[in-house]
């Protein structure tokens, strides 16, 4: 419990859960730092922070992330913020010398025309789906770096590739948000100003799974505390193992918030990938399983967000 652990990203979805997870079972040593403290894209002020730390462990859940409008808008970031970040943080975890790393992908990784439930050896099979081909290749990239840094340094740096995350502190811009902070802004203001309708992108009908921010980040410290690089091979899937349409999303979201209006679909939107569930077989044989209903989730993060509405930027 006293090793000393980095988490890249403590204040994003993915990090702040990993951080409660950590805290809850008693790793008394975490280290983070804000953007403006370390801005990770920048070389010598990581390769410095690492020499002056030497981390045991990193949990990298620092990225630039966002939903199909800002990949459409911002290629060039999701590329080369991503690229630098997870270069800087990946080269400098092993010269100073890090025992572990966790590197957080995406599913998105996957080839759009893949079999589903998305394999995790379907990885680089076919093309990927044009909507976040730079976000993906940025991932895909950093695999590849930390597979190849296990192969000639000997390092042990884990990859790990969650479906979509939802959770607490989740980011509620209405450019860069993911799907469920969308609706749920949509239809709470839908609902607090008696509108008739609000609009879900697409046709509603393209599938997506949804895992709790607090239950990727158990099966993040479950894969650092009792598995390596070596046995999980180069990538392992973490999800839920169901999923539900955009359209269904948005009803349960309706439901909790009690909106009586209608949902609409907005078909001048793309709807990215018909579909994209992970197969979960590797982890679910490892001994993890998620544990959080979609519907209990949103129920929590809708109470989030109405307590913290004040502060949303
Ligand atoms: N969200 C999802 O649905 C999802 C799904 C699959 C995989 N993932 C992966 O999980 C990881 C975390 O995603 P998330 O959803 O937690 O993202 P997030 O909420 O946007 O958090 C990202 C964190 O990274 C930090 N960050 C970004 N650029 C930085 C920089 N240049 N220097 C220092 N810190 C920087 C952000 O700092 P600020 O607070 O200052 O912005 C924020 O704390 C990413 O690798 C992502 O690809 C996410």
């Amino acid at each position: 419990m006293n090793i000393k652990v980095f988490v890249a990203g403590h204040k994003g979805l993915a990090g702040s859960a990993v951080k409660r997870q950590l805290e809850k079972k008693g790793y008394q040593n975490i280290i983070f730092r804000t953007r403006q403290e370390l801005d990770l894209r920048n070389r010598e002020k990581v390769m410095n922070f690492f020499k002056a730390e030497k981390p045991d462990w990193v949990f990298l859940a620092a990225a630039k992330v966002g939903g199909i409008y800002a990949n459409q808008n911002y290629p060039v970031d999701f590329l080369l913020s991503n690229l630098r970040i997870q270069n800087n943080v990946i080269e400098a975890a092993q010269i100073s010398g890090t025992e572990k790393l966790l590197f957080l992908g995406s599913a998105c990784i996957y080839p759009e025309k893949a079999a589903q439930p998305l394999k995790e050896d379907c990885l680089l099979n076919s093309k990927l789906a044009p909507a976040n081909e730079p976000y993906a290749i940025a991932k895909i990239a950093g695999i590849k770096l930390c597979g190849a840094f296990n192969r000639q340094y000997g390092t042990d740096f884990l990859c790990v590739m969650p479906s979509n995350i939802y959770g607490l502190n989740d980011n509620y811009h209405m450019e860069n948000a993911h799907v469920i902070p969308v609706l749920i802004r949509r239809c709470h203001a839908a609902k607090i100003n008696n509108r008739p309708e609000f609009t879900v992108w697409g046709t509603g009908s393209q599938r997506r799974e949804f895992l709790y921010s607090d239950d990727l980040a158990e099966a993040c410290v479950f894969l650092m505390e009792r598995h390596s690089a070596k046995n999980i091979g180069e990538i392992i899937n973490i999800g839920t193992g169901s999923d539900c349409s955009i359209m269904e999303l948005a009803e349960q979201i309706k439901d909790i918030t009690g909106y009586k209006g209608n949902i609409v679909p907005d078909r001048s939107r793309p709807d990215g990938s018909n579909k994209r569930l992970l197969d979960i077989s590797r982890i679910n044989q490892l001994g993890w399983k998620s544990t959080m209903p979609l519907s209990k989730g949103l129920s929590i993060v809708y109470k989030d967000f109405i307590d913290n509405e004040n502060i949303r930027k």
